[in-house]
């Protein structure tokens, strides 16, 4: 397995966590259109993202370069309130310039297979993100990549996998492989509250989670606040 740089950055409380992240996010975008043309970021699930996106929104973040991918959906129908796409545009996307056809959504059918290989086939053509923002789940699953699961962590995996039995509901979704999240220029975790605790304890001690399969060349910043952080 791949080395994992982790860097983390702890914070008071969840508001400045997330001034934090939102800097981040507009600092990337405006190097990446700068450099290249585009900004291709990846969103996460989650109610730790979704303050994010709120802000982003409030910021009037957003514009013509930005192409907005997801790290894992749930395969629900289209507008399903659980859905992490139907959040991200409640927060944030639907309100932002961001033009209709760079929201590269996972498609919204039940058939998980099918929506893995559509995604698969949408992200070919694309080199690496430029940044990536990713979760962590009690049991250290991240995007819906979880503990015991295939993880994709190898070139030869698909971008996109089919997951059947999430053990957090619902039961069936499609993540980015580890390998796929691992391409990006930048990846950053977000962790707040004492839920998450046990879970960074284990990944800082190098248990075999999902989350420490995430190994992009540049590294990893962690964003966390003080309960997530034990001592
Ligand atoms: C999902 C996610 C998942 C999430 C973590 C953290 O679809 O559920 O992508 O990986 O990011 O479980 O979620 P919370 O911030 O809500 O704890």
């Amino acid at each position: 397995m791949k080395d994992q740089v982790l860097r983390w950055h702890v914070y008071a409380d969840p508001s400045e966590l997330l001034a934090e992240a939102e800097a981040v996010v507009k600092q990337a975008a405006t190097e990446a259109v700068e450099r290249r043309g585009r900004f291709d970021l990846v969103l996460a699930g989650g109610s730790t993202p979704r303050g994010l996106y709120e802000r982003l929104a409030v910021a009037g973040a957003g514009g013509l370069g930005w192409h907005i991918w997801f790290g894992d959906e749930r395969c629900l129908g289209a507008n399903d309130p659980e859905r992490n796409e139907t959040m991200a545009r409640q927060a944030w996307l639907d309100q932002s310039g961001i033009p209709a056809g760079q929201i590269h959504g996972i498609p919204p059918i039940r058939d998980t297979e099918a929506a893995a290989a559509t995604y698969s086939a949408l992200l070919a053509g694309l080199g690496d993100f430029d940044l990536v923002l990713l979760g962590i789940g009690e049991d250290g699953h991240t995007a819906s990549l979880f503990p015991g699961d295939e993880t994709g962590q190898t070139v030869a995996s698909t971008d996109a996998l089919p997951v059947f039995d999430a053990p957090k509901p619902p039961p069936q979704r499609v993540s980015l492989s580890a390998d796929r999240l691992s391409r990006s220029r930048q990846v950053i975790v977000l962790a707040t509250g004492r839920g998450k605790s046990d879970a960074i304890t284990r990944w800082r001690r190098g248990d075999d989670l999902p989350i420490g399969r995430i190994t992009p060349r540049s590294g990893i910043d962690v964003f966390a606040d003080r309960e997530a952080v034990p001592g």
